[in-house]
């Protein structure tokens, strides 16, 4: 499935619904990571809205992003058992570091050794602040 593929059948899930600009900027974003030039024209072409509007929304809304992230990620599972596990306490305690991006994760299959976070295609269990936080710095 090419992008374009993948931006109309975004679109069309969302087809005569309304209020769906923002429905779709989150699905947009979550699948290619950004919300291109490319998709802004096309998402204004199907809602009948001027690319400025789709535009405004999207530099509104911190979610959004108009070109891709290239800074490395940590994906950090925030779902039920990590939580249950202190992934939250693990999360605020994280330092800021401008050059990782810490996303959120609905869970990565290693729920009964959570906290668990994926850098790249590997998963880390058991993590505690020194171990995440060694990790975002190997990144950085
Ligand atoms: S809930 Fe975190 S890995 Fe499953």
């Amino acid at each position: 499935m090419t992008d374009h593929d993948e931006l109309d059948a975004i679109l069309q899930g969302h087809a005569g619904r309304e209020g769906a600009l923002l429905p779709i900027l989150h699905d947009v974003q979550a699948a290619f990571g950004h919300v291109s030039e490319d998709s802004v024209r096309r998402i204004a072409q199907v809602l009948n809205l001027t690319r400025a509007e789709v535009h405004g929304v999207v530099s509104f809304y911190h979610d959004f992003r108009d070109e891709p992230d290239a800074r490395p990620v940590v994906k950090l599972c925030r779902a039920e058992s990590c939580q249950a596990r202190g992934v939250e306490a693990l999360a605020a305690a994280l330092p800021e570091n401008p050059r990782v991006n810490v996303e959120t994760v609905y869970c990565l299959g290693l729920c009964s050794v959570g906290p668990a976070a994926m850098v790249g295609h590997e998963v880390y269990g058991r993590l505690d602040a020194a171990r995440l936080g060694a990790l975002v710095e190997s990144l950085a």
